[in-house]
């Protein structure tokens, strides 16, 4: 008999979970204005809002907390994490900070100014709010078939080179870098290939332009590669990563992904200018160079976390876990962004309420469904995160439609999977009778997903 695939770890410490009743569920999100975000985690039985700081530290991360070293300036912790970066990136210089958008704060300072363009594979929301917030403009260079949720693609995340290069043949002027999202979360999870980077590389190169890397999950994205890109198959995880950030000039880092911690971020480059002028920057909005808003325990978890999750068998156990899930939606008949992405399931929210209007949230409304079915909490990536154009401030109804359901890393296990599988199961079931979705009765003006207010139609 085969032997079947196990976790590549033991749990040694846990955490109690409750479970509630439906109209305990029904009172508490109507306090919540239909936003999960707005939902205290007690009311919660199984959350998938993000896994985004939400994972489980490893034994060998906890004792590195130990011995932290809280100096305020030139902390050992510090250079254990900046050797590390160094390590598996190749960039020399690190500005840590206290988490991804941060990191985005600091170097897009430095970078972007009004009127600025910046071309990237589906910029993530913070990433956009950056760019946005400054007056510039994400522009979005996804190929296109990743649109289409129900094809197969390896590498769906990928950046359409035609695209890019006309972006750079008519605005060079206007553009500080070019954005390579790894993986591509907004589009669901989905990696990007090694020959797509080093084009995108090739292409930037000829107009003069720094690459950027968001690199929140790029060990995810190494193992895709590893496990989908012919000629990587008998490479490391660590050799994948070097040569993927061969392909760019720096990074920033929300480490609350793939570096396995609670909290933290940074930029690593080579380019010293960038650097230079980070600094400053750093120390305006998070603290002195050698801490960023990141106490020396913290640094020293990161360091212990990136080396962990460089490593096959930690990411196999990971991302098999996100297959389970979606082979269950596969018998069910459920669908979604295909194949399964490198951090969650994207449920299209479009194929499975097809009676609630766009601008009735489709997404919003199935991740409310699902929350009332069994306390599940997913997140909407859609209409409502997709915010409004920020000059016609229209709606943006072009993009993807997805409940997100992102799993933690190493917190739950295949039991709770089945149990997100049959709550999704039975709204899918009754997914005709649900004809109305919600309405915005209030909103912030950027980023409004966090915060808004809504009614049920
Ligand atoms: N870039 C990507 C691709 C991300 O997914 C995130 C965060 C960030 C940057 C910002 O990092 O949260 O540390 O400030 N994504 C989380 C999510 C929040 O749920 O997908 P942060």
């Amino acid at each position: 008999m085969e032997i079947p695939f196990a976790e590549s770890w033991k749990i040694k410490m846990v955490e109690p979970i409750q479970k509630s009743t439906h109209t305990a569920r029904e009172k508490w999100l109507k306090e919540a204005h239909y936003n999960v975000f707005q939902l205290e985690s007690q009311k919660v039985y199984i959350d998938l809002l993000t896994d985004s700081g939400t994972g489980a530290m490893s034994d060998r991360q906890w004792s590195a907390m130990m011995v932290g070293d809280e100096s305020y300036a030139g902390a050992t912790s510090f250079f254990k994490m900046k050797e590390t970066i160094a390590a598996i990136t190749g960039f020399k210089y690190v500005i840590p900070t206290h988490q991804g958008r941060a990191a985005e704060n600091v170097l897009f300072s430095c970078l972007i100014k009004e009127g600025d363009m910046v071309p990237g594979n589906s910029h993530f929301d913070t990433t956009k709010g950056h760019i946005e917030s400054r007056k510039a403009f994400a522009v979005d260079c996804t190929i296109a078939e990743a649109r289409n949720t129900q094809l197969e693609l390896p590498f769906k995340g990928n950046m359409d080179i035609k695209l890019l290069e006309d972006c750079l043949t008519h605005n060079a002027d206007k553009i500080p870098f070019v954005l390579v999202t790894i993986t591509n979360n907004t589009c669901g999870g989905q990696p990007v290939s090694m020959q797509n980077m080093k084009e995108v590389h090739k292409v930037a190169k000829k107009y003069k332009k720094p690459v950027l890397f968001d690199a929140a999950r790029f060990a995810e994205n190494a193992y895709f590669i590893k496990t989908r890109e012919k000629g990587y198959e008998n490479k490391t995880i660590k050799e994948i990563c070097k040569e993927m950030f061969s392909y760019a000039d720096g990074m920033t880092m929300s480490a609350k992904k793939d570096a396995q911690v609670n909290m933290g971020g940074f930029i690593a480059t080579n380019l010293e200018e960038w650097y230079e002028q980070a600094k400053v920057k750093c120390i305006i909005f998070e603290g002195y160079i050698t801490y960023g808003g990141l106490s020396g325990r913290d640094m020293n978890a990161l360091a212990v976390g990136l080396d962990e999750n460089t490593e096959f068998e930690n990411l196999e156990t990971r991302i098999k876990q996100v297959a389970y899930l979606a082979q269950k939606l596969d018998e069910y008949g459920i669908p979604y962004q295909r194949p399964a992405g490198g951090h969650a399931i994207f449920v299209d929210a479009q194929k499975v309420l097809t009676h609630v209007p766009k601008e009735e949230f489709p997404a919003q409304t199935l991740t409310i469904e699902l929350y009332l079915e069994a306390g599940i909490r997913g997140c909407e990536i859609g209409y409502i995160l997709a915010d409004r154009d920020p000059i016609t401030r229209e709606n943006r109804f072009g993009g993807m439609e997805f409940l997100r359901l992102a799993i933690p890393r190493r917190t739950y296990t295949n039991n709770h999977m089945d149990v997100v599988a049959a709550a999704l199961k039975n709204v899918y079931d009754r997914r005709e009778k649900v004809t109305r979705g919600v309405k915005i009765v209030w909103e912030a003006p950027i980023m409004r997903h966090f915060t808004v207010k809504l009614e049920r139609l």
